[in-house]
């Protein structure tokens, strides 16, 4: 895997930099309390993307993933190592990830490192329920 090449740090979270990367919107952005759980991902000393989570209000330990590289840095298995940094630094138990069903590199990337679809009748339930939309899925990985 490429991504065995790369040297990954985790830092303080920037603003700036992520503002200026092309598809932000496909991320939650933080807020005041949770932006402790972002961070800007550094490959070989170089900013390469943004990672957080969304910690869960009624379960310990779980977080809802929000991850998203520049593009240079795309397609070369980096998000495996990412998360592998962010289980270990915030001591996560479960994984979460809503992902637009139209973003296929997302879906695939997360199903490569263990994550599975929820069953399409708790998608039905989360839909009725407000938490994804028509057009979300959500997917999960136990550590
Ligand atoms: C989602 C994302 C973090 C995936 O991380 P990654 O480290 O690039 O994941 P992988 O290297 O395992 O690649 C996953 C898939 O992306 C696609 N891909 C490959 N090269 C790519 C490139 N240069 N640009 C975009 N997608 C690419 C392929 O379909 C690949 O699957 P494959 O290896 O089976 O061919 C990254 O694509 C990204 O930042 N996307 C924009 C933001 C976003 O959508 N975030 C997720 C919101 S839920």
């Amino acid at each position: 895997m490429f991504s065995d090449y790369f040297d990954i740090n985790l830092k303080e979270f920037n603003q700036e930099f992520f503002e200026s990367l092309p598809d932000n919107r496909q991320i939650v952005r933080p807020t005041m309390t949770n932006e402790k759980y972002y961070h800007t991902v550094y490959a070989e000393g170089e900013p390469a993307g943004i990672v957080g989570f969304v910690p869960s209000e009624n379960m310990r330990d779980t977080g809802f993933m929000q991850i998203l590289l520049a593009p240079a840095y795309r397609g070369k298995g980096l998000i495996s190592k990412i998360y592998d940094r962010m289980i270990e630094l915030h001591s996560l138990k479960t994984l979460y990830a809503t992902i637009e069903k139209s973003n296929t590199a997302s879906i695939r990337a997360h199903e490569k490192i263990g994550f599975k679809i929820l069953p399409e009748e708790k998608l039905e339930d989360l839909r009725t329920k407000g938490f994804i939309q028509p057009y979300e899925i959500r997917m999960e990985r136990d550590v």
